[in-house]
C-alpha cells in the first residue's frame, strides 16, 4: 500500500540529480491524450518565472537557470508552482531546472537543450509521448473490454498463444539481445520494479486483490499447464510509476509513466543523466571516467548499493553514471562495461595525440565519439537487421552517404515513444533464457538469465565476464521467427516471486499505460481496422486468430501488445507491421528531435565530415576487441551467429577508427 518508500527513493534520486530536472510538455501532435485539466493548465499571459534553482548546482557565473514544468515543458507559471508547493518534494519531483541554451557546446548530459526550441524536453522526468491518446477506465484505472467486462487473464492469453522452451535463432548472437537490452536501460528508467519489493499484498490469499490501486494482479486459470500443480492462482503485479503518483499531476488526467533516465541514446548509463551524477563518476584528470583495477579487468568503482542480487562473495556494483540501471541485467552491465572502458579508451589515445588538451576537453571530446559509436552501431548494425535494411533505407532511417545527415527538425519534441518502449518488449522473445559460458572457444556452463539480475558483482569471480562475453558471441540468440519464449522468462523471471511470467507482464504493460485497442493501430499504421475476426488474417496466421477468437469477445477487444507478439513479419523483417510501424516513429523522433545526432553537422561542436566518416568505420566487434574481457577473435558481424560466411578472425583484422582526424594542430604549434 505504502508508496513513501518510493518516494523516497526518487527524491534521493532526484535531488542528487536536482540542478538541472528537464522535461517536456503535450505537444499537440505526439501528445493527443493530454488535455490538461484546468487546475493545472498555465493561465493565458503567464510568462513564466525566472529565478535562481534553489538546489545548488556548479553553473557558469551569471547564468540564471529557468525553471521548467517537467511534465508540461514550459517555464513554469506562478500558479503552478502554488500547486506544486503543496506537493511532497513537489520542486524537486516535478521541476527541471535548464541553464541558457548556448550555441557553442555540444550534448548535455542532462539532455536539457537537445533541441533549443523545447530545452527542457529531453532531460530526465521528460514525459513519454504517445501516437495514440491513452484509453483508461475511471480513475485511470484499467481499460475495460468493450462490454465493460474486465480483458481477459494475461497469463492465459500467453500459454494459448505463446509455448514456452529453448529454440535456437539460425542468424543473431545472444549480443544483439545484449546490445539491444542496453539500449532501452538507455532511455527509460526501471525503478518501477522496485515495487516489487515493497507492495506485497498484490496476491493476498492467492486471489487477485482488485482493492489496492498499486496492484494489478494476472488472475492464473486454474488449470494452467506450468503453476496448476503449485496451485498458484495469481501473479504479483504492481503499476508503474506515474506523474500522478509522484504528485506532478492529478488524477484527473491520463496517467503518465514518470522516468527519471534522459530518453535518448546518449550512454546515460555510463555518463549518468544529470550534470551532478556525471561529476561524481569522472577521474578528473586526462579526461578519464573514475576506475579501478578488478585483477586485470579495468572496472568503475564499486561500491554501489544497489546489487541486490550478488551473493555473499560478490561485492563489486558498479558505480556507473546511472548505477541503478546499469547494474540491472547481464546485458545491460557487460554492455555499459564495454562502453565504459570505451571512453578511457579514447581519452587515453586523445591525450597521446593532443598533449595539450586539458581535462575537460578530453572527456568531452571522448564522450562525444563514444556516444557517436553507441548511436552508429544500434542505427546502422543491429536496427537495419531486425527492421530490414531496404525499409531502414526507406524511411530514412539510416542513409547511404559519407557526407552529413541533416535531418534535425526543431519542431520535434525529444522523448521516447511510450508505444516504443512498451512494444519493443516483445524483444524477449529472443533473449535466450540461459546464458552460456565459454572459455577459449570450450563451453565452460550456463546460467539462468533471471538469476543474474541486479548481480553484477558476478563479473568479477572466477574469470565470468571473460566467459559471459566469449559466451554471448558464440551463443546464439533464441529463435525469433517462433512463438516460443524461453521457460526461464515466462515462468520466473523475478526470481524472488515463486512465479512470475515476462511476456504475460509484458501484455499487462499495454494495459498500464492504456493503449487503446489494436484496431486503432491498424488503423494508425494504414491498415484496415478489423470489424471480422477474419479481417484479422492480413496480419495475424489463422490459426492464431482461431485462438484469439476463443479468448476475446470481440474483435475489438484484442490488444496491441497480444497482436505485437502474434503478427507475422513483414518481408525482409523480424517483426510484425504494427509494431514495425512504432518503431519507425520512435526512430526517426530521436534522429529528428535531436540536434546533436551523431549524422548532424552545421553548429560548432559537430563533428567533421572526416571525423563522421571515421565513426561509420567502427562496429560492436571492433568495440568488443578494444574493450572486452579478453576478447582476441571475433566474427566480423558479431550480432550475428559464427558461421562458414562469419566465421571469426584475429582481432587485428578488424578495421575501426583511426583518431588521427581528431588531431589539434594547434598542440604541436605550441611546442
Ligand atoms: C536477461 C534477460 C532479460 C530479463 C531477465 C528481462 C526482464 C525484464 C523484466 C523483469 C522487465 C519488467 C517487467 C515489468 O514490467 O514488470 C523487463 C522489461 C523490459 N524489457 Fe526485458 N528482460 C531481459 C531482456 C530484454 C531484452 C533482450 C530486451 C530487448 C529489447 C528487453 C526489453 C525490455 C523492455 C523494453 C522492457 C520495458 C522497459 C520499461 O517499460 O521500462 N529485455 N524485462
Ligand atoms: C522532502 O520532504 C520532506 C518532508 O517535508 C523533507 O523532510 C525533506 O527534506 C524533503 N527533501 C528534500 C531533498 O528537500
Ligand atoms: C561465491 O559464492 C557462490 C554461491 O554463494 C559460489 O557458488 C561460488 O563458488 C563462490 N565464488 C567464489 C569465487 O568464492
Ligand atoms: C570456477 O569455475 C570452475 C570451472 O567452471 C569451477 O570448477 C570452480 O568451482 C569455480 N570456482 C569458483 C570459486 O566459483
Ligand atoms: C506474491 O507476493 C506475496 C508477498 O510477497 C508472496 O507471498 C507470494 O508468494 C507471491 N506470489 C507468487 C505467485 O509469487
Amino acid at each position: 500500500m505504502n508508496n513513501s518508500f518510493l518516494i523516497l527513493i526518487f527524491v534521493v534520486l532526484c535531488s542528487v540529480r536536482a540542478q538541472e530536472l528537464p522535461l517536456f510538455g503535450p505537444g499537440p501532435e505526439l501528445f493527443p491524450g493530454l488535455i490538461p485539466g484546468p487546475e493545472v493548465l498555465p493561465p493565458e499571459g503567464d510568462k513564466g518565472v525566472t529565478e535562481q534553482v534553489p538546489i545548488t548546482g556548479k553553473t557558469v557565473e551569471g547564468e540564471v537557470p529557468v525553471i521548467y514544468d517537467a511534465y508540461f515543458g514550459k517555464p513554469i507559471t506562478l500558479k503552478r508552482r502554488n500547486f506544486l508547493d503543496n506537493v511532497l518534494n513537489g520542486t524537486i519531483l516535478c521541476t527541471v531546472a535548464v541553464r541558457p541554451c548556448n550555441k557553442k557546446e555540444g550534448r548535455r548530459v542532462d539532455g536539457t537543450c537537445t533541441n533549443p526550441k523545447y530545452p527542457s524536453r529531453g532531460a530526465e522526468k521528460t514525459p513519454l509521448p504517445r501516437l495514440l491518446p491513452a484509453q483508461y477506465g475511471p480513475g485511470n484505472t484499467l481499460r475495460p473490454a468493450r462490454d465493460g467486462s474486465e480483458l481477459p487473464s494475461a497469463r492465459f492469453l500467453r500459454t494459448s498463444l505463446l509455448g514456452d522452451g529453448y529454440f535456437r535463432d539460425h542468424h543473431f548472437s545472444t549480443l544483439a539481445t545484449h546490445f539491444q537490452v542496453a539500449s532501452a536501460a538507455d532511455n527509460v528508467d526501471l525503478l518501477y520494479l522496485l515495487r516489487y519489493t515493497i507492495v506485497s499484498d498484490c496476491c493476498l490469499g492467492n486471489t487477485p486483490n482488485r482493492v489496492n490501486p498499486l496492484c494489478i494482479p494476472i488472475s492464473v486459470p486454474e488449470d494452467d499447464p506450468f503453476l496448476q500443480p503449485a496451485g498458484i492462482r495469481c501473479l504479483n503485479l504492481t503499476r508503474i510509476i506515474t506523474y500522478q503518483d509522484v504528485g506532478c499531476l492529478p488524477n484527473s488526467l491520463p496517467a503518465e509513466r514518470y522516468s527519471i533516465a534522459t530518453p535518448l541514446l546518449d550512454l546515460g548509463l555510463v555518463y549518468g543523466n544529470t550534470e551532478l551524477r556525471s561529476r561524481l563518476v569522472r577521474a578528473n584528470q586526462g579526461g578519464l571516467l573514475a576506475f579501478r583495477m578488478e585483477g586485470d579487468r579495468e572496472v568503475p568503482n564499486g561500491n554501489s548499493p544497489l546489487c541486490l542480487g550478488n551473493s555473499a562473495n560478490e561485492t563489486s556494483c558498479y558505480n556507473y553514471g546511472d548505477d541503478y540501471q546499469a547494474n540491472l541485467l547481464p546485458g545491460i552491465y557487460l554492455t555499459t562495461m564495454w562502453f565504459f572502458r570505451e571512453h578511457n579508451r579514447l581519452a587515453r589515445r586523445l591525450a597521446k595525440i593532443n598533449p595539450c588538451w586539458g581535462d575537460e576537453k578530453l572527456f568531452q571530446t571522448a564522450r562525444q565519439i563514444n556516444i557517436a559509436e553507441w548511436q552508429y552501431i544500434f542505427y546502422y548494425e543491429l536496427m537495419p537487421e531486425i527492421l530490414g535494411r531496404k525499409n531502414a533505407l526507406e524511411k530514412g532511417i539510416i542513409y547511404e552517404t559519407d557526407g552529413y545527415v541533416n535531418d534535425f527538425d526543431p519542431h520535434q519534441e525529444p522523448g521516447v515513444i511510450r508505444e516504443y518502449i512498451v512494444g519493443t518488449r516483445w524483444f524477449h522473445t529472443y533473449q535466450p533464457g540461459r546464458l552460456d559460458m565459454y572459455s577459449k572457444k570450450q563451453y565452460q556452463s550456463s546460467i539462468s538469465a533471471p538469476l543474474l539480475t541486479l548481480r553484477s558483482g558476478y563479473l568479477a569471480n572466477n574469470d565470468s565476464e571473460a566467459q559471459l562475453t566469449e559466451g554471448c558471441y558464440i551463443q546464439p540468440a533464441d529463435k525469433f521467427d517462433d512463438y516460443v519464449l524461453a521457460p526461464d522468462l515466462v515462468q520466473r523471471v523475478i526470481p524472488r516471486l515463486r512465479a512470475s511470467d515476462v511476456s504475460a507482464t509484458d501484455f499487462m504493460r499495454g494495459r498500464d499505460a492504456g493503449f487503446p485497442p489494436y484496431n486503432h493501430y491498424r488503423k494508425f499504421c494504414g491498415l484496415k481496422p478489423a470489424k471480422t475476426w477474419e479481417d484479422l488474417h492480413d496480419t495475424i496466421d489463422p490459426d492464431k486468430v482461431e485462438i484469439l477468437s476463443r479468448i476475446y469477445d470481440e474483435v475489438e477487444d484484442v490488444e496491441l501488445m497480444v497482436a505485437i507478439y502474434v503478427e507475422r513479419f513483414i518481408p525482409g523483417a523480424f517483426l510484425g507491421p504494427t509494431l514495425y510501424c512504432i518503431m519507425v516513429h520512435n526512430l526517426l523522433l530521436w534522429r529528428q528531435s535531436d540536434k546533436f545526432f551523431f549524422e548532424h553537422g552545421g553548429f560548432p561542436a559537430a563533428l567533421t565530415i572526416p571525423q563522421l566518416n571515421q565513426i561509420r568505420q567502427t562496429s560492436i566487434a571492433r568495440v568488443l576487441c578494444d574493450n572486452g574481457d579478453d576478447v582476441k577473435h571475433i566474427q566480423p558481424a558479431a550480432f550475428f551467429r559464427q558461421g562458414p560466411w562469419n566465421t571469426p578472425v584475429p582481432c587485428q583484422e578488424i578495421k575501426g577508427i583511426n583518431l588521427d582526424k581528431w588531431r589539434d594542430r594547434s598542440c604541436t604549434r605550441r611546442k
